[in-house]
């Protein structure tokens, strides 16, 4: 794999880079992606399952549905795109991580700044007072747990569609775009806004924006250019093309 002279160049020369990473990076992992072949919501209906009216309509669809996402997700590890992330992090001084992923791979492989735009599977708070529980065992889950201060119902802490992100994490991830010399688009069909719309902010503040991905996007026809192929066949080698720059080797 040959990375082009510009984009080894203008890693090597970054302070600052940003990321966003998508489903596609945890599909070596063996988590289904979305919209894939094999995609979430080729075999499932977002709206059946992906939205609060649902959730209060069947709430023991839904969780039936989550536990067996956190079950699949449990059984997997993160795969070396994940652990070239965390080497990534420790190499430039300024490195954020957003991740539209609620699966919690880029913490289990060490990631330390993490935005998670889309929440994480593994959390889980009350509707009405708002309190995050401990740990859910899902062999113990028997339909939608409940409460143990108010009684009220127990949701994954996960962004729904047609629910705002959090508002604070997404306005950093927009400073982060902003200011970042590189941005990466890893993993990810760059259609779900409004995490979508960080490279294209990144591009306007005159960043170096790159695609990876086994095949082109949306975003590919914008930024300045797409890496074809899978993310842990491809990151882990670009970090080491820039180790072997940094070293003079090449
Ligand atoms: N390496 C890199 N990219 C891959 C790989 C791989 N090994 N395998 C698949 N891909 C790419 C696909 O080509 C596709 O472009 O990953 C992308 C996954 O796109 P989606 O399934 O649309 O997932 P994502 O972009 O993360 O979806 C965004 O939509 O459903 C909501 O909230 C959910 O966070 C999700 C959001």
């Amino acid at each position: 794999m040959k990375f082009s002279e510009t984009l080894i160049a203008k890693l090597s020369q970054a302070r600052s880079v940003c990321v966003l990473t998508g489903a596609g990076i945890s599909a070596e992992s063996g988590v289904p992606t979305f919209r894939g072949e094999e995609g979430l919501w080729k075999k499932f209906r977002p709206e059946e399952l992906a939205n609060f009216d649902a959730f209060i309509r069947n709430p023991d669809l839904v969780w039936e549905w989550y536990a067996y996402r956190r079950k699949l997700i449990q059984d997997v590890r993160p795969n070396p795109g994940h652990y070239a992330l965390v080497e990534m992090e420790e190499r430039f001084p300024d490195f954020t991580l957003v991740t539209q992923n609620v699966d919690n791979l880029h913490r289990r492989a060490g990631s330390r700044r993490v935005f998670e735009l889309h929440g994480n599977i593994e959390r889980s708070y009350c509707i009405e007072c708002r309190t995050f529980v401990p740990e859910l065992k899902l062999d113990e889950l028997k339909g939608t747990p409940r409460c143990e201060k108010c009684g009220g119902l127990i949701r994954p802490d996960v962004v729904w569609f047609g629910e705002l992100l959090p508002p604070g994490l997404f306005a950093e991830a927009e400073a982060a775009a902003m200011r970042c010399g590189v941005f990466l688009s890893i993993g990810t069909s760059a259609v779900v806004y409004p995490a979508a719309s960080l490279p294209y902010t990144a591009l306007e503040h005159g960043a170096y924006v790159v695609v990876i991905n086994p095949e082109r996007t949306d975003l590919s026809s914008h930024a300045q250019e797409t890496v074809l192929g899978k993310a842990g066949e491809i990151l882990p080698l670009l970090v080491h093309g820039l180790s072997a720059k940094s070293k003079g080797d090449v």
